[in-house]
């Protein structure tokens, strides 16, 4: 017997969360330098960050001091950019973080969650995690959520109901009225907004009339600031009070509170390419749609999801990785042989349809 004895029986058995892998694993790997990979695979923005970022970073005096563990500024910060008050804002290291947190907050042995399935895993990896158990509702075939479904499962175990809006990987939008049915169930409501910014549509005011509504953001896909961990939640303030209670100290890094200072003060250089962002969904669209092998969805994210009509999702995912062009697949029920793009900047489209135009023979 060995250390495992001592680790938990529901946590050493927990199937793990699949994170993407960074492109330098890659290198030798493909067909290219790791330089050239073209990386569509995690909903990153290919325009990168605000420049004015890199410069603030690299003029920064004080990494040796601790963040403010409070996260006053940059709650006051983030009240401006969302239009609702500081006391209803706490920060994370990613939503990711706050989903973490969250769950650990409401869900005990036991304790139901309701899921809009297919929808991102780490809601299921999350539930397992709090040994809750996931009540899936599952989406109709073009993976609208049914909130007739959604109302009848509620039950008095049920803790949470846990939306993407837009959906992540199908895309899809949730209506407001949908939502606000959801909310008449009394029952508490994640509701993650993480490509809020690629549709325009919130529900952030609405958690002044509803405690039971929790909204969440990053900064990691319109900012382009996935890789220094920046997400913040609008709660309910008494909600938000105890979240910052036990939240681990310091939890946002000086880093990230320099870049979001930084990326606030440069909304019309970001949302520029916000818009070229969803400008390219538009003709990413067509163009998957004209190959004839594949069938995307209607995305109001920063990518698309297909049905793959030809072929093995798996093969294609393989094939491109040899050529230099990261995506994601997914053969699992619920989400049958399909890919997910995500959209990048004009010539990364050009060279991704090239590249599947040259595969098709070959499946
Ligand atoms: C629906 C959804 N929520 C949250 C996240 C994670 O965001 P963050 O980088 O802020 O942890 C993602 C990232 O892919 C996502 O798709």
């Amino acid at each position: 017997m060995g250390i495992e004895r001592f680790i938990k029986p529901n946590l050493f058995a927990l199937g793990g969360y699949a994170a993407r892998t960074s492109p330098d694993t890659l290198d030798g790997k493909v067909e290219v330098a790791a330089k050239d990979i073209i990386k569509l695979d995690a909903n990153e923005n290919p325009y990168g960050c605000s420049p004015r970022v890199n410069r603030a970073l690299a003029a920064y005096p004080d990494f040796s001091v601790y963040p403010d563990t409070m996260q006053e500024e940059l709650r006051k910060e983030l009240a401006g950019y969302t239009g609702i008050g500081a006391e209803y804002i706490v920060a994370g290291s990613g939503s990711n973080q706050l989903i973490d947190l969250i769950f650990r907050l409401f869900v005990g042995q036991g304790d139901e969650v309701m899921n809009c399935a297919p929808t991102f895993d780490l809601y299921r990896f999350d539930t397992e995690m709090c040994g809750g158990k996931l009540v899936e509702v599952v989406r109709d075939s073009d993976f609208a959520v049914n909130v007739d479904k959604v109302k009848a499962a509620v039950t008095d175990r049920t803790r949470l109901i846990v939306l993407a809006n837009p959906n992540n990987p199908t895309g899809t939008l949730t209506s407001r009225k949908d939502i606000l049915e959801m909310l008449e169930t009394g029952v508490p409501v994640l509701l993650d907004e993480a490509y809020y910014e690629f549709c325009g549509e919130t529900v952030v005011p609405l958690v002044e009339r509803y405690q039971n509504l929790m909204v969440l953001r990053t900064f990691s896909k319109w900012a382009g600031l996935a890789g220094l961990r920046i997400g913040y939640g609008v709660f309910h303030p008494q909600i938000a009070d105890v979240l910052l209670k036990l939240k681990i100290p310091y939890n946002v890094n000086v880093a990230a509170l320099v870049a979001v200072r930084e990326s606030l003060k440069d909304m019309d250089y970001l949302m520029a390419r916000v818009k070229a962002i969803i400008d390219e969904r538009a003709r990413l669209f067509e163009e998957l749609g004209k190959l004839g092998f594949l069938k995307p969805f209607p995305s109001s994210a920063n990518f698309i999801y297909c049905a793959v009509l030809k072929g093995k999702a798996s093969d294609i995912w393989q094939k491109l990785e040899k050529k230099g062009i990261l995506v994601r697949y997914f053969d699992r029920p619920l989400l049958r042989n399909s890919i997910r793009v995500s959209v990048g900047k004009p010539e990364n489209t050009d060279a991704l349809i090239k590249a599947l135009k040259a595969l098709e023979k070959e499946l």
